[in-house]
């Protein structure tokens, strides 16, 4: 038997990606984690190494909020994981600051990401996608109730490891229109750059986007920029790109103090905050690039040279595919009209479906409460309300917007929310009398 098998966990993290990583720190800073009694904790990442949405990792992209909701500065002003402790460390703080901006290039926070990453990299594995998650059987006379978690790990087989909590953060789900398969050709945006980088640009002649967000503007400009030779249609089901409302007022919606309000607050109040902000984040895009597409078109219209086209109050209903060609079925919202478009290349940057623990819980989601439109119940710490046979702890980092508000898949609040779920595992296993007091030392990391 491996010694993983044999290790019983304070938590498996699912995925680790940012609020993962978030999570992995709260528990190396945590006041309770001490050498006597360290908090034990192993992370499983499905990709082989760490990357956050590096398909969109276009060169001009910046973030959408400030670098100083980083993984920890909420939570902790002084950790050594900070922006600001990595910018320092880049030799880069001096000039940072020069450059007076609160939004740093994804590209940059990527770079900050891997080198936190570098110094947590003990406690996860790569290539390694969690597939299931149930109650462990047989746990001995004496040891806990615990659940187990099977990994499928790259081309070794299948491990499995035992933990008294999951934190499961597997990020948003590409959402696709009905009845639509991505190809070669045929892309979502969350696959844009690896996909675009298979193709000769020579031979995109002419190319789509579909969706007025932050993602399709993005890529409609990348596009326009990469192929001065082609056509670009961006397909915007709205009348024009909408701006994302990032104002300070509008910005309160996600302060930490925002999760409590819509946590505790009602049906109407959870409806309050979406009808009026649902602009701050959805189906919108930054005031820059919107005046820079403008711009674009403008010119073009002056020069009498016209390759960028906005097909507006437009959706997709199907595409055709025959040997290379790629017919999109436009209705337009204005006349009900139908048309088809030829193009040589697709991105749909139609969005993205909240994550969804269900595939996972599989027969545990049996204990898992739901209310009364269905979704899984959680209680304010992000755990899973479960009924009373399940004692062990399902934390879910995403898929809460229904509870906790419109952060809950961002990294606005990660640095505070992955702190709560901390606190909440290691004071859960200070008051549970089945713990027992760990023997080894340090946070542990599973050795397959
Ligand atoms: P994330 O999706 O980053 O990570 C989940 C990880 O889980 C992935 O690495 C995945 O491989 C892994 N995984 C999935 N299933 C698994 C399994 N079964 N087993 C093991 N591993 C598994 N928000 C914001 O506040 N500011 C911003 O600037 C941006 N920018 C931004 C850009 C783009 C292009 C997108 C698409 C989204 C954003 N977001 C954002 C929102 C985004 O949700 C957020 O930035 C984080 O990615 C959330 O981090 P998570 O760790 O929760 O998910
Ligand atoms: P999004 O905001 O959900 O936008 C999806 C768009 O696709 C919407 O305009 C939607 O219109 C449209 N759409 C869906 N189906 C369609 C169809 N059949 N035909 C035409 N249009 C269709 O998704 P996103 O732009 O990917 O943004 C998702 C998240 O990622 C956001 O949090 C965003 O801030 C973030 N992001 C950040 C960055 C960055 O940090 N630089 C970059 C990209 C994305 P309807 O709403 O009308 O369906």
């Amino acid at each position: 038997m491996d010694a993983s098998a044999r290790e019983i966990y304070d938590v498996v993290g699912i995925g680790f990606g940012p609020s993962n990583l978030s999570l992995a720190i709260a528990l190396e800073e945590h006041e309770a984690n001490v050498e006597a009694r360290p908090v034990r904790a192993a992370f499983f990442e499905r990709q082989p190494s760490f990357g956050w949405h590096r398909n969109m990792l276009l060169p001009s992209a910046t973030m959408q909020i400030s670098f100083l909701k980083d993984l920890v500065t909420f939570r902790n002003p002084v950790s050594k994981y900070s922006f600001i402790a990595y910018l320092h460390a880049a030799d880069r703080l001096v000039q940072f600051v020069n450059n007076q901006t609160f939004f740093p290039t994804r590209q940059e926070f990527h770079q900050y990401l891997e080198w936190v990453e570098s110094g947590l990299s003990d406690r996860v594995s790569y290539d390694s996608e969690v597939v299931a998650i149930r109650k462990a059987a047989g746990t001995g006379a004496g040891e806990p109730e615990c659940l187990e978690i099977e990994v499928r790990d790259g081309d070794r087989g299948r491990t499995h490891v035992r933990a008294r909590n999951v934190a499961i953060s597997t990020g948003l789900v590409p959402r696709m229109p009905a009845g639509v398969r991505r190809d070669d050709r045929v892309w979502h945006s969350s696959e844009f750059l690896e996909k675009y980088g298979r193709v000769d640009p020579n031979d995109l002649k002419s190319v789509a986007v579909v969706g007025a967000g932050q993602s399709a503007a993005e890529i409609t400009r990348f596009l326009h920029d990469s192929l001065p030779h082609a056509r670009v249609f961006a397909v915007v089901p709205s009348y024009g790109y909408s701006v994302a409302d990032d104002t300070p007022f509008a910005n309160q919606v996600f302060d930490p103090s925002a999760v409590d309000d819509y946590y505790s607050g009602t049906e109407q109040t959870r409806e309050a905050f979406w009808r009026y902000h649902r602009n701050t984040n959805y189906s919108v895009v930054d005031d820059e690039i919107i005046r820079d597409l403008h711009q674009r078109s403008y010119d073009e219209d002056v020069r009498n040279d016209r390759r960028l086209h906005f097909l507006n109050l437009t959706r997709v209903d199907d595409v055709r595919r025959t040997g290379t060609e790629i017919r999109v079925g436009l209705r337009s919202l204005i006349d009900r009209e139908t048309r088809a478009l030829d193009v040589d290349a697709l991105v749909f940057a139609t969005g993205y479906d909240a994550m969804r623990p269900t595939n996972l819980l599989g027969d545990l989601d049996r204990h898992c409460l739901r209310d009364t439109a269905g979704r899984h119940r959680a209680e304010r710490d992000y755990r899973l309300v479960t009924t009373p046979e399940l004692s062990c702890g399902i934390y879910l980092q995403g898929g809460t917007e229904h509870t906790h508000g419109l952060t809950s898949s961002l990294l606005s609040n990660v640095a505070i929310r992955s702190g709560e779920i901390a606190d909440s595992i290691i004071r859960r296993r200070a008051e549970d009398p089945e713990h027992r007091p760990a023997a080894s030392l340090g946070t542990a990391r599973r050795t397959a």
